[in-house]
């Protein structure tokens, strides 16, 4: 994509909350670590690694939080244990299986 000049977003950067992701023992950990919450945690895990971010809430002192993640950041080790959190698969849908993003694509159209 930077290749392109494409910027990466993540539409969802808290996976709608999916997997319990608030309450993550390994991003609580190193949210303690720096009197950080998850939401700033997996906030700056993306902004570190150059993803734009649109976090969405209803609650102003959210609002809030979600924008303090500036005056920290996050090691190479933090970072590295993030990334092993991967499952290796999609919490939504493949975006790598042709069907799905053809479907998507018409009915992004047709809307
Ligand atoms: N995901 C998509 O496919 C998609 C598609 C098009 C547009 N968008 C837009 O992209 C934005 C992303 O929103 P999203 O709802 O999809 O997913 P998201 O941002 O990953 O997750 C939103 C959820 O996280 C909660 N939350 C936000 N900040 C929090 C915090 N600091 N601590 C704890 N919980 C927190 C919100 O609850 P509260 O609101 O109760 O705080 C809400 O339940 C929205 O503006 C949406 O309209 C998303």
């Amino acid at each position: 994509m930077r290749a392109k000049g494409v910027q990466h977003q993540s539409w969802g950067p808290f996976a709608e909350g999916r997997n319990n992701l608030f309450a993550d023992p390994v991003l609580s950990d190193i949210g303690a670590a720096h009197g950080k919450s998850v939401a700033q945690v997996v906030l700056r895990w993306l902004i570190q690694r150059d993803v734009v971010v649109i976090p969405k809430s209803v609650r102003p002192e959210r609002m809030a939080e979600n924008i303090d993640v500036f005056d920290f950041a996050l090691t190479d080790d933090q970072l590295n244990r993030i990334a092993g959190m991967d499952a290796g698969s999609s919490l939504f849908f493949d975006h790598r299986d042709p069907a799905m993003v053809s479907m998507i694509g018409t009915r992004r159209i047709h809307d």
